[in-house]
């Protein structure tokens, strides 16, 4: 990338021509989104319709979150509630690629109609290098679908429009700086949402189990992190997994479930590796999590390992 000044520009030009008429944006409220629906509200103004769809898989907080980045762009983003949809979709699947493929049609299906009916077939959307990278091609093996790449369907009719598809992640925030984008260096979200943490089945109590203990995750790192005893990481997140395992609530042996704490380093998300965990964050995570999320959660877990050979996420 040449200056962020110099992208914007070129990036408006090539969206003016690509964009003959109307256009729909999937905004997520995440940063990759936001730099693109940005950028294409500055290049075809009202024209642009940005849509944020509430999956049921977002994290606690996520909806007002969102809301205040895109009154502080000055973006009119719509919230579709579409919760039902995405967890219906979900039903019985426990496949990590499965669920991104269900997940990526979903949104693909819902866009569609929003795009119809607001009469046009153009998507913008702010897939980056490292989404079709990893999401393979003729070359490469697929590490994982991403879901706003790998999941859609042959049969779309949607025209896809991605702006920052050559960018990678130290770039958009460059960019999202430059466009004065709020929490430019917030911690990245993927778009499957917190599907992609819950191991197996997801249902609606299993999400709302691992969204709070997401949310504990977040808050204490967050705390740590202000008190000056951890450098801010570059993701720090929790996953549900799918096996049971045993704990004691008094004198009774339960049948619980298990919650992994992953705290990453990295610059761009094609490596990372495993923060050193400080002693007194990991007692007070084991002694929240399984406190607040008791008879559920028994255990909480550390992941080690760095990206290679695992990846970021779970799934
Ligand atoms: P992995 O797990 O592949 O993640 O090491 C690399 C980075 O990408 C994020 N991620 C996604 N972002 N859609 C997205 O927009 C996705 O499907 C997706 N999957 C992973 C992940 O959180 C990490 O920052």
């Amino acid at each position: 990338m040449n200056s962020p000044a110099d992208f914007c520009a070129q990036a408006i030009a090539r969206l003016r021509a690509e964009i003959p008429g109307r256009c729909v944006v999937a905004a997520s409220g995440g940063i990759d989104s936001t730099v693109a629906a940005v950028l294409t509200h500055r290049a075809i103004g009202d024209r642009a319709d940005a849509l944020f769809v509430d999956t049921g898989l977002l994290r606690e907080g996520e909806v007002e979150r969102v809301r205040g980045i895109f009154a502080a762009t000055g973006l009119r983003a719509e919230i579709i509630d579409g919760s039902e949809r995405f967890l219906a979709a979900l039903e019985g699947v426990d496949d990590p690629e499965e669920k991104r493929r269900r997940i990526g049609a979903a949104f693909i299906r819902l866009f569609e109609a929003e795009a119809r009916a607001r009469g046009t077939d153009r998507l913008v959307q702010g897939t980056i290098a490292p989404d079709w990278i990893e999401s393979g091609g003729a070359l490469r093996d697929t590490i994982k679908t991403h879901h706003n790449v790998g999941g859609i369907p042959a049969d779309s009719r949607l025209t896809l429009v991605e702006p920052i598809r050559d960018l990678y992640k130290d770039e958009v925030r460059a960019v999202a700086r430059y466009l004065g984008i709020p929490e430019s260096d917030r911690q990245p979200f993927p778009g499957p949402g917190l599907a992609v943490r819950v191991n197996g089945a997801v249902t609606r109590e299993r999400v709302a189990q691992l969204r709070r203990a997401n949310a504990i995750v977040e808050e204490e790192v967050e705390r740590a992190v202000a008190a000056g005893t951890l450098p801010a990481p570059w993701q720090y997140f929790a996953v549900l997994l799918a096996s049971r395992t045993v704990g004691v609530t008094g004198d009774n042996r339960i049948a619980g479930e298990a919650v992994v704490v992953r705290i990453v380093e990295s610059t761009d998300a094609m490596t990372a590796s495993a923060v050193a965990l400080p002693h007194p964050l990991a007692v007070r995570l084991a002694e929240r999590i399984t406190r607040e999320l008791t008879p559920h959660v028994v255990r909480v877990l550390y992941d080690l390992t760095d990206k290679p050979p695992a990846t970021i996420e779970w799934e």
